[in-house]
This record gives structure tokens, sequence and C-alpha cells, in this order.
């Protein structure tokens, strides 16, 4: 990449890396992706949840449990985990926040809360680079110690510096609090047997990696142990991409999506022409087949602030 390309990945929103410039293309294959996702998303919560041992806070009916989504997006996480503890048996007050820097995305959560009728979920605009002891418009009573559960869905890996970020979630975090964050290496072979698909993959992933200078999905448990966390356990969740499953086409969609969310960042910076790029989705469309399947892995990590 040119040092131009830098300058542009810099411009993107302030010192967010993300790569897919918080695109429509972008909110619309989250949807899908959340889908694909909302099984293991329910079983980490859980494991984080057994680990931190807070089932008996959250079927008290009396105590508040305080919540947050750490790049939430348009916040479809909540409404889902709102139903699982529901399920579970939580009689909590359930206190949902989400932040995102995406100010749509933002603004969409809260509608969507809204009429799912989930009054008590909130949504901040708040770049999570930054302290979350001071998120504007959310005033907290001891904003250090806060949170009894803090998710993290495909942020970390999207950061410069999510150590940074690891210390600002440790922080308000309670005591014995739990943390689940997932996230995808850039340096993984995700592979689907269309020579075009890698090609754009593989492009897509090695400019973010050079561009963040981490892959904090290669070996999240050592970031999370230098933030103070313990109990920390990663587990990997494998995905078909294609082939005949509901399950593989709707991740091959989905990063075919990514593809085009990313075309336009990939183009100016020099990564590629746009004449390649677009001679690559041709020539993918012609490869892409039912009869071929691909993988593509994720990294879920759970762990706990120490309770002394
Ligand atoms: C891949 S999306 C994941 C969205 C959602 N968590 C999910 O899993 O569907 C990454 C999200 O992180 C947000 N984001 C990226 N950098 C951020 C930062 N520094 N502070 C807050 N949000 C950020 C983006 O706006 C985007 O909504």
């Amino acid at each position: 990449m040119s040092n131009g390309s830098t300058a542009f990945f810099s411009k993107i929103k302030g010192n967010n890396a993300y790569v897919l410039a918080d695109s429509l293309d972008d909110r619309k294959r989250l949807t899908i992706q959340v889908k694909v996702f909302t099984p293991v998303f329910k079983q980490a919560i859980g494991l984080a949840l057994d680990k931190a041992e807070l089932w008996t806070k959250l079927r008290d009916p009396k105590a508040t449990f305080h919540i947050l989504d750490l790049g939430c997006g348009e916040g479809l996480y909540l409404p889902i985990l709102h139903q699982y503890l529901l399920e579970r048996g939580a009689k909590a007050h359930l206190k949902m926040v989400g932040i995102d820097l995406d100010s749509t995305a933002v603004a969409t959560a809260q509608e969507y809360m809204t009429a799912l009728g989930l009054r008590h979920a909130r949504f901040y605009l708040h770049d999570a680079t930054m302290p979350l002891t001071k998120i504007e418009g959310l005033s907290l009573v001891d904003p250090s110690s806060h949170f009894d559960l803090i998710f993290a869905s495909a942020l970390l890996m999207h950061l410069r510096n999510p150590q940074a970020t690891l210390h600002y979630i440790y922080e308000v975090l309670q005591p014995g609090g739990a943390f689940y964050t997932k996230d995808m290496s850039w340096s993984w072979d995700n592979s689907y047997p269309s020579p075009a698909f890698t090609r754009i993959i593989h492009l897509a992933q090695q400019a973010t990696l050079k561009m963040l200078g981490v892959d904090f999905a290669a070996n999240p448990k050592s970031f999370l142990q230098v933030a103070g966390f313990e109990s920390i356990e990663s587990f990997e969740d494998r995905y078909a991409v294609g082939g005949h499953t509901e399950s593989g086409r709707r991740m091959l969609e989905n990063l075919l999506l990514v593809q085009h969310a990313v075309r336009a960042t990939l183009i100016q910076s020099g990564v590629i022409s746009a004449r390649e790029y677009d001679g690559l989705m041709e020539q993918e469309f012609r490869e892409i087949s039912p009869e071929l399947e691909g993988r593509f892995s994720t990294v879920n990590t759970i762990a706990r602030r120490p309770l002394h």
C-alpha cells in the first residue's frame, strides 16, 4: 500500500480503522452474519456467565444487571441476549447499553429497541478507543466498576490498539464481571474454492492487517491477560461458506457483501485498480457454484475481571 492509502484509512472515521467504513452495505450484511453467529453467541454468553457465577444475580428480582454491547452497530445482539436471559430464568432488571461510533447505526439501534418495546436499552455515540468511564449522555453512579457483562462482537479485531480498549473495558466492568469478545484473525486462511473469491478476501485481509499493524484474534488470550482478566477461555467456531446448507449459503452471501462493502476502500487506497477488482468480481460469479464449499472461522474469548 502507498502512503496515500494509510492517509485514506486514517480518514475513515477519526482513529477508527474499520475497513468496511460503516457503509449501508456493511449494515445489511451484518444482519445476515448475526443470524449465522447467534447460536454460538448464546453459547459463549452462557459460558461467560457460568464462569463469572452471575446467574444468581441475574435471577434475583431485586437486582439490576448492567450490560454493555461495545461496537453494537444496529444493536442486533441485545434483543437476542435479552430473550436468551429471560429463557434462562433471569428476573433481574436488565439495563442494556450499546455504543458505536457510527451515528446512523446508533440511531437505528435506538429505533429498533423502541419498536421492540425494550425500554431499558440505550444507545450512545462513543469511540471505544477512548475511556468508557465518560460516555456523553450516559450518567453512571460509579462509572468505574459499573457493568456486570460486557461483550464486543467483531470490534477488537478492527482496532489498532485493542490493548487500550481492553483496559477501558476492564475499568468499567464490575469486579467479578464477565466479558466476551468474538473476532476473526486477519491471517487465517478463510477459503472458498474460487480463485477470484479467495484473491479478493486475501487482499482485504492483508490490507487490513497492514493498516492495523496488529492481529488481535491471532492470540486474544495474551491481550486479555495483559489487561488483567482471569479465567480466560477461547474457542473457535467454524462455518461452511457456500455449499448446500442454509447457513453456508448465508455465509457466502455475507462474504460477497463484505467484498462489495470493502471495494471502494481498497480501490481508493491503491491496493487494487477498479478494473481489476470488478474483473475479479465477474470472474467469481462465474466460478461460484452450489457444488463448492469453503470454510470460515472466528474465535470466541470469554473472561472475567477478578473479584479482588
Ligand atoms: C463488524 S461491525 C460489528 C457490529 C456488531 N457488533 C455485530 O457483530 O453485528 C464493527 C462495528 O464496530 C464499530 N466500530 C468500529 N470502530 C469503533 C470504535 N473505535 N468505537 C466504537 N465502535 C466502533 C463499527 O461502527 C461497527 O458498527
